[in-house]
């Protein structure tokens, strides 16, 4: 399925529960992530493609972010640099939101704070592996079918894209594999 791409981030401002803020990860949030991410994937999360891409392919923590809400940090997430074929683009992921905060905005919030930062960085296209109906409302959309080739098992119908420059999906082709050398920041 082909879908329009929009060029600019969307407009949804959401709201953040109350002592709920947005922040840059810096090392010092590390831990905390890691434990989250466990707590939320589980050590299934290993075993799946785009976890394969982050291996040895350090995170761009310029874009990272973290949600702290009461001193807890209840929600991350996470960008890494990969290529598909000569194109360069930011790999999504993980987002995770503590239960005990679901569906309060802050995985859209997450989500925009960090693309913000990055389209303003100069990048180009983010990819994701996730369900469409969630990440449309950050701007994702299906990437063409056949487009894209991941370096193991996915489900293709859940490879999602968001462009900053137009014209940088259509450059995506090819097979997609881990870019821990491109120096943007
Ligand atoms: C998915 C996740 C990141 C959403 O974060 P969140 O802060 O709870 O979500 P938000 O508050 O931003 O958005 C909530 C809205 O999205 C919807 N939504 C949440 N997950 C969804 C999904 N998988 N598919 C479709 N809609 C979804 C909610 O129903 C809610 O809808 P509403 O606004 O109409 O009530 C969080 O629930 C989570 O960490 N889940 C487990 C890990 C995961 O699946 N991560 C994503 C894959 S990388």
């Amino acid at each position: 399925m082909t879908a329009t791409v929009p060029a600019k981030p969307p407009s949804i401002v959401q709201s953040l529960p109350e002592g709920a803020v947005i922040l840059p990860e810096t090392e010092d949030h590390a831990e905390a992530v890691e434990v989250l991410n466990a707590f939320t994937f589980g050590p299934g999360r290993f075993a799946k493609t785009a976890y394969r891409l982050r291996r040895n392919n350090p995170p761009v923590i310029a874009y990272n972010r973290i949600c702290m809400a009461h001193g807890r940090l209840v929600g991350a997430v996470c960008f890494s640099r990969v290529r598909i074929g000569t194109a360069r683009a930011l790999l999504l992921g993980p987002l995770a939101v503590h239960p005990d905060y679901k569906n309060k905005g802050i995985g859209i919030a997450l989500m925009q704070a960090g693309m913000a930062a990055a389209q303003v960085a100069g990048e180009r296209l983010v990819v994701l592996v996730g369900d469409a109906p969630y990440y449309a409302r950050a701007g994702f959309s299906h990437v063409p079918r056949g487009q894209m080739e991941m370096p193991g098992p996915v489900d293709y119908a859940r490879l999602l894209a968001h462009e900053f420059v137009p014209g940088s999906l259509a450059e995506a082709r090819g097979m997609m594999r881990a870019d821990p050398d491109t120096d943007m920041n």
